[in-house]
């Protein structure tokens, strides 16, 4: 019988929300780096175009813990042992895009790296957050990047991904 080892991808997967496309470009960051599989989520229903429109709207799924319904596409995690998961920091917390998909798939037993965009307003605590959505996952310290990093970008991928051993985890197993 084939082991468990062996089915599981290895590879990591990076999985990011973003509204503006800040968040996607540190995905594509994270991606060049790790050379993982990267996926882009969205949301059934577009948010507004609007600023006051899509800022009421955020605070109230936010309030009620609402979970958007996503589009098709979206990846199963059950073949990956290492998740890199991004959104923008929305009203101090997870865009609830991302809340969707931690929230609908099982992510027991793997490594969760956070990366978020955030325009240096109220502060968010990612790993909290997604620890209390997913508590039988690993989740780690998040990267948080002001905007969508410019070009210190990379230098700060890298160091953090340093920081967290991420390179040495066993992808697979
Ligand atoms: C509805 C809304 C709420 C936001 N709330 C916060 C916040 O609480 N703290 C913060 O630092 N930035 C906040 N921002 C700014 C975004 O996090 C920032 O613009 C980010 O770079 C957007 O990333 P994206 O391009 O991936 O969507 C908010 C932006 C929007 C649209």
């Amino acid at each position: 019988m084939a082991s468990k080892q062996r089915i599981l991808n290895p590879q990591p997967l990076i999985l990011s929300y973003s509204y503006s496309g800040n968040t996607h470009r540190i995905a594509k960051g994270i991606q060049e780096l790790t050379k993982g599989d990267r996926c882009e989520i969205y949301p059934w229903q577009p948010y507004p175009m609007a600023f006051p429109e899509l800022l009421r709207q955020v605070k109230e799924e936010v309030e009620h813990g609402y979970h958007p319904a996503l589009l098709p596409g979206a990846p199963s995690p059950a073949s990956y042992r290492v998740i890199f998961v991004g959104s923008p920091n929305w009203c101090g917390t997870i865009a609830p895009p991302l809340v969707s998909w931690l929230y609908k798939n099982d992510l027991s037993g793997k490594l969760l790296l956070p990366f978020y965009s955030h325009c240096g307003g109220v502060k968010a605590d990612f790993r909290k957050d997604i620890a209390k959505l997913c508590p039988k996952a690993d989740v780690r310290e998040p990267l948080e990047v002001i905007a969508d990093g410019g070009g210190q970008l990379k230098e700060w991928i890298e160091k953090w991904i340093q920081e967290n051993e991420i390179m040495k985890q066993k992808y697979a197993g």
